[in-house]
């Protein structure tokens, strides 16, 4: 990937003001396509809102957002999903009582002809780990597969880049390893990803590009190896709730 790429996602003197707290203040963020990037910060940092201002979820105080040079500001998030900007937010709901097949079809239908939906289901659910669950209901899966299948929903929408919020949240090791494995194949089939990641583990399993926020400020950027190295980073997780 060329250092001198433009930016797929950007954001200039980003602002978001939440009755007088600065939860994104003057934010200037970017993301080359094809980049695996890892957003880290104390709780309250601001990550969950930086996501919300890239989806159009949250409209910013001041700034702009760009997505492929195009200033999205203004744009709703379906608008943003169109145009291939895809999120999932921490504890996205699947429909429990439907069947794992059933949960896809939707978001599979705009993208497919019903004919196609059957093979498209079968490679998407390939991509996600989750072969030869198509029949199963969705409250059978296990907590990490529910996530999965959650991360399936936002991929049925073939977006160029995925925005994760915490994606193991609640998991165990194993789980948390395994959406690691999965996350880094999406990045090698192309899917450009931005993460936020509270567990050690997987963002040193996933290598990326990191940038730590606090108090909605660019804190620090590099390498995992250079951020964990990093005795300024480690002293804002101190006392500060963070799991690990
Ligand atoms: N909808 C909201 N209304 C008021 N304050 C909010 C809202 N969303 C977030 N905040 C505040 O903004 C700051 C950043 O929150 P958030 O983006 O959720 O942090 P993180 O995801 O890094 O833990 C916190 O102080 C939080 O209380
Ligand atoms: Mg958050």
């Amino acid at each position: 990937m060329s250092a001198t790429q433009a930016p797929i996602l950007e954001t200039r003197k980003l602002v978001k003001v939440f009755g007088g707290v600065r939860a994104i203040d003057g934010l200037d963020f970017s993301v080359r396509p094809g980049e695996l990037h890892c957003i880290l910060g104390p709780n309250g940092a601001g990550k969950s809102t930086l996501f919300k201002l890239l989806m159009g979820v949250e409209r910013p105080s001041e700034g702009q957002v760009f997505y492929r040079g195009r200033d999205v500001t203004r744009l709703g998030t379906h608008e943003r999903a169109r145009l291939g900007l895809t999120c999932k937010f921490q504890n996205v709901p699947i429909y429990q009582e439907l069947t794992v097949a059933q949960n896809l079809f939707v978001p599979l239908r705009r993208h497919h002809g019903v004919h196609q939906i059957p093979g498209e289901t079968a490679k998407l659910l390939a991509r996600l780990h989750l072969s030869g669950t198509e029949d199963l209901m969705a409250n059978t899966l296990s907590h990490g597969q529910q996530q999965w299948l959650s991360i399936g929903m936002s991929l049925a929408a073939r977006p160029e880049i995925l925005l994760l919020d915490e994606p193991t949240a609640g998991m165990g090791p194993e789980e948390t390893r395994e959406t690691g494995e999965i996350v880094l194949e999406l990045n090698r089939q192309g899917v450009t990803i931005v993460v936020i990641e509270h567990d050690m583990a997987i963002v040193r399993q996933l290598a990326p590009s990191v940038t730590v926020l606090h108090f909605g400020r660019l804190f620090a950027q590099g390498s995992m190896a250079q951020i964990e190295n990093d005795p300024s980073v480690q002293d804002i997780y101190l006392g500060t709730g963070a799991r690990h």
